[in-house]
């Protein structure tokens, strides 16, 4: 299963999302082996979900949730508002919350368990910033992030999270890690699940980060890869079905 995740950041209103979602899946058959998720900004959640309904291999995320349950938060948008709106999926943690809205490990571990509780699946975001990467911590940042926003779950919880890796220096900037350096870094996020994780479960771990129609194929033939979390590249039709269509190369 390769899962293409559209992250549409504050981009396209209800009216824009929905005829973007409605072109993309005319032209986009079922397949059993592809999943397509759609996160647009809150405000057009409901209007997406009602696209994507009666496809089995498409579904709504919300972009961010908060984590209580109710109450007096102005401006925030609750795991349970989101899963009302339609939303079956949860990004956790993206590089922009954390960076220029100062979300820190653990606020990610409380999305990640208020999106369980209200039945969203998480996709818990993580990544190094240039300087961490150049100074060798890539691994100790990914790790840290993993432990805070996974802590508390048991295995069955931790089976139901999908991870993305985005290297912070990769998003939005035209500059993809190659294939070789991705899949290094999901082979540790790999193991590190692994050990908290009945054997054989298979994690989902994405790659996130100026992926485009270019280079989705040789980043794809990385088995590593269970799929692209993909910004910029997703906002338009064409763009979008060209990489949701990219072959992969049999295991
Ligand atoms: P990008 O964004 O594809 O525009 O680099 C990826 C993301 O932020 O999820």
């Amino acid at each position: 299963m390769t899962i293409f995740a559209a992250n549409w950041k504050m981009h396209h209103g209800p009216a824009g999302a929905r005829e973007l979602v409605r072109s993309v899946l005319a032209r986009v058959r079922p397949r059993e082996d592809r999943k397509l998720l759609f996160f647009p900004p809150a405000v057009s959640l409901a209007a997406v979900a009602e696209e994507v309904k009666g496809r089995h291999d498409a579904a709504a995320g919300a972009q961010n949730v908060y984590w209580e349950p109710k109450g007096a938060y102005t401006g925030e948008v609750s795991a349970a508002l989101a899963a009302e709106a339609g939303a079956t999926w949860a990004l956790a943690g993206h590089s922009e919350r954390r960076h220029k809205f100062g979300e820190t490990d653990e606020e990610t571990g409380k999305k990640v368990r208020a999106a369980l509780a209200a039945n969203l699946a998480p996709m818990l975001c993580v990544g190094e910033k240039l300087d961490e990467r150049e100074t060798g911590r890539t691994e100790g940042v990914v790790v840290r992030q993993l432990a805070a926003g996974l802590d508390g779950l048991d295995s069955g919880a931790l089976g139901r999270v999908t991870i993305a890796y985005e290297p912070v220096w990769a998003i939005g900037t035209g500059v993809n890690a190659t294939p070789r350096d991705a899949a290094a870094v999901h082979r540790t996020i790999r193991r590190w699940l692994s050990e908290r994780s009945p054997a054989g479960t298979r994690h989902r771990i994405l790659y996130g980060g100026s992926v485009s129609a270019a280079n989705a194929e040789s980043l794809l033939a990385e088995h590593e890869l269970d799929g692209v979390l993909v910004g910029g590249a997703s906002l338009d039709a064409e763009s979008w079905i060209g990489i949701v269509s990219t072959p992969r190369p049999e295991r």
